[in-house]
């Protein structure tokens, strides 16, 4: 067994995972399957993965019950940025979702109100108009690339739109996600971070100033104002928060959607149900695996942990758990499944009914518009198993409504 990094001595030699996360995700031609294949080992889910976050060392939690636990229970598990997770510079930190209590509930609170139910609502018909626009540019040609021509664009734009940016900023933020994502050097990916990042210190500082850059301008922690590297964070974090993830759950649905003629039918004809389709996409096509540090030394479940060791909550993979689902690989709209791909506890994703909102006004939109979706024989399905779980290329066909 090669070991990619020394096993610190508090790891019981049982824990020990000696793969790299990524790669061991892209074997075969499903990464759900592929990390399901965690579930056949023996214990209570908890690996130490030589190589995890970032090419370092981590805890991977695999049953869902821990990763719940691991994101509800602040008091064991940290959200602060280990070393091991860092890509960014130590200096700031993403807000809300690298606070613990009792900042936490400062950074979150300034951004809460512009996320609501009902402050989303508002933003229906923005989301809407978008979608016909991006349908209408291939409808004629019964085949797109969803990845390009649709499900990167959509949350760009809404995210652009709720921080009030000018959209035609869109293509260049396109152009850096896809050096982040893709860029063939460290340096190139690096230097992409930091378009972003130049792009937002400028726009922070000479930017219009909507209701929700008032709102985070405005902040206040503990009694005093957001520090202006706080505003940057809460304002990264928007960004990216909301691309990626939207991005990859739209694809993981459509090429599902692709592949299961009647559930496309049946949606047409029960539109009502697309809320429960939702659910059950989104417990089986998780995408993140968002990171924790162990708070304090401690036994958990019968597994000693060190202060500081990081984690990661797969939550693709606990969404495939079959000790919290029978038959976790089919996709079963009457489930009605609680699951944890939104998070749990007090990071619980803060953009959830914007992006329940943006999977719902496409399903509509794609099935209302088009029959028999399908994969084009000779089509690509191309995805990557680092960050996120995402499609990098699906090319879809369909036949007239
Ligand atoms: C399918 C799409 C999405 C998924 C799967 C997702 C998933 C998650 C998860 C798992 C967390 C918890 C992270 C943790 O506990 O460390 C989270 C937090 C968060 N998400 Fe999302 N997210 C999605 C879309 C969005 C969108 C569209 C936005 C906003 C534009 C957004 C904004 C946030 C914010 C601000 C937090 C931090 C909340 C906090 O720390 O209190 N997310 N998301």
């Amino acid at each position: 067994m090669t070991v990619a990094s020394p096993v610190p001595d508090h790891i019981l030699p049982g824990c020990v995972w000696d793969h790299d996360f990524a790669s061991f995700l892209a074997e075969g031609d499903d990464p759900y399957l592929a990390g399901a294949r965690l579930h056949e080992r023996q214990g209570p889910g908890l690996i130490w993965a030589t190589s995890a976050a970032h090419g370092g060392p981590a805890w991977i939690f695999t049953h869902n019950a821990t990763v719940e636990e691991g994101f509800a229970d602040f008091t064991k598990f940290s959200s602060k940025r280990s070393a091991n997770m860092a890509v960014m510079d130590d200096a700031w930190l993403l807000l809300p979702v690298e606070a613990d209590r009792p900042d936490h509930r400062f950074y979150r609170g300034a951004l809460h109100p512009f996320f609501t139910p009902s402050a989303m609502a508002r933003r229906n018909s923005a989301v809407q108009e978008l979608c016909d626009q991006l349908i209408d540019g291939f409808i004629e040609r019964r085949s797109c690339e969803f990845i390009s021509e649709f499900s990167a664009i959509l949350p760009n734009a809404i995210v652009i739109s709720l921080l009030g940016m000018p959209q035609d900023m869109l293509h260049h933020f396109l152009a850096w996600e896809e050096d982040i994502i893709h860029g063939a050097t460290i340096d190139a990916r690096r230097a992409a971070s930091e378009s972003v990042l130049e792009y937002l210190k400028d726009f922070i500082a000479h930017g219009p100033e909507n209701e929700l850059m008032h709102g985070i301008r405005s902040g206040m922690v503990a009694g005093r104002p957001f520090s202006a590297m706080e505003v940057l964070g809460t304002v990264y974090l928007l960004f990216v928060a909301g691309l990626d993830t939207v991005n990859s759950t739209l694809g993981w649905i459509m090429n599902y959607l692709a592949k299961d003629q009647a559930l496309q039918q049946r949606l047409r004809e029960h539109p009502e149900l697309i809320p429960a389709a939702i659910e059950e996409f989104t417990r089986a096509f998780g995408v993140s695996a968002p990171s924790r540090t162990v708070a304090e030394d401690m036994v958990y479940h019968g597994v000693p942990m060190k202060k500081g060791d990081p984690i990661l909550l797969p939550t693709f993979i606990a969404g495939r758990d079959p000790h919290a689902w029978p038959d976790p690989h089919r996709i079963d709209i009457d489930r009605r499944a609680r699951h944890v791909t939104f998070g749990r506890g007090p990071h619980v994703c803060l953009g959830v009914h914007l992006a329940k909102r943006e999977m719902r006004i496409m399903i509509e939109g794609f099935l209302g518009r088009m029959k028999n979706i399908h994969h084009p024989d000779g089509g690509r399905r191309d995805y990557h198993t680092t960050n996120t779980i995402g499609f990098d290329r699906l090319d879809l066909a369909w036949d007239p409504a």
